[in-house]
């Protein structure tokens, strides 16, 4: 498999005004497509910030990173809204629903931030994926008439408009129970199956069993990386018979 990621001592200081902070301290990594990775590590050990680097929302104060072949390092802003809207989907903690949009409305919003026409066609992508996760009979509801794990489906179904090839999220299951915790593992589990290369932060193991490797990080450094022996593959998408393998049939240019 090619790797997708690929860092090179990856430095990220903060400069405040009384102090420095040197929240990522020479991260080498490299993610081949496919893999799904756990990132774990105490609070305050750069695992956020390591994925802001990862998902270009910011740039490194020195080091390189390639996404596919692409050095992401050293592009401006311009360069870097381009690259995330083309390559990569973000499953935040706080899912960043809008509240007065619907389901579907919800999942189209990156197309819009991308310049790009909605559709009928492109209204049927969203509903196509709005169903994947299991909201098709919730295609109109606000945010506020779903509960957390249906608002975290509809963060996970946005996550994927723009049929991207690496999936960034942090905490995907933070504020849910562990049934439904579950229950979003196996979804994503089954975008894992279908080739979707996922990089995941979290704090609980029960969740990194999940992934396919886990790497743990302290003081800005990573102190191991280990292959995850017991991870079963294909077990959500045989049970449930979701096909996922639509995704390439993506009806918007992106
Ligand atoms: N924007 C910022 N400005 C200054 N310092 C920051 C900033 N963001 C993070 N830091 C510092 O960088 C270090 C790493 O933070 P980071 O958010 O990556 O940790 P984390 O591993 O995600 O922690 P948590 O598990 O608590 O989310 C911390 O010491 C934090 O205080
Ligand atoms: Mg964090």
């Amino acid at each position: 498999m090619a790797d997708v990621v690929r860092v090179i001592d990856l430095v990220k200081t903060y400069y405040l005004e009384s102090v420095t902070v040197q929240a990522l301290r020479g991260v080498s990594l490299t993610v081949e497509e496919g893999d799904f990775v756990a990132l774990m590590g105490p609070s305050g050990s750069g695992k956020s910030t390591l994925l802001n680097q990862l998902g270009c929302l910011d740039r490194p104060t020195s080091g390189h990173y390639y996404l596919g072949d692409e050095d992401v390092s050293q592009m401006d802003d311009d360069q870097l809204s381009e690259i995330r809207s083309r390559f990569l989907g973000f499953i935040f903690q706080s899912y960043n629903l809008l509240p007065q949009y619907t389901v579907v409305e919800n999942v189209e919003i990156p197309l819009l931030y991308q310049g790009i026409k909605l559709t009928e066609r492109t209204r049927e992508w969203c509903i196509h994926l709005a169903t994947l996760v299991g909201l098709g009979d919730r295609l109109d509801h606000r945010p506020m008439q779903l509960s957390g794990g249906q608002q975290q489906r509809v963060a996970i179904a946005r996550a994927l408009v723009n049929n991207p090839h690496v999936i960034l999220a942090d905490e995907p299951t933070g504020n849910l129970d562990s049934r439904t915790s579950d229950e979003i593992m196996e979804r994503l589990q089954q975008l894992n199956d279908t080739g979707k290369t996922i990089i995941m932060v979290t704090h609980e193991n029960d969740i990194a069993s999940w992934a396919k490797r886990v790497i743990r990080m302290r003081d800005g450094h990573i102190e191991t990386d280990e292959r995850n022996q017991h991870r079963t593959i294909g077990k959500a998408l045989a049970k449930d018979g979701v096909n996922f393998n639509g995704f390439s049939q993506l009806p918007v240019n992106v």
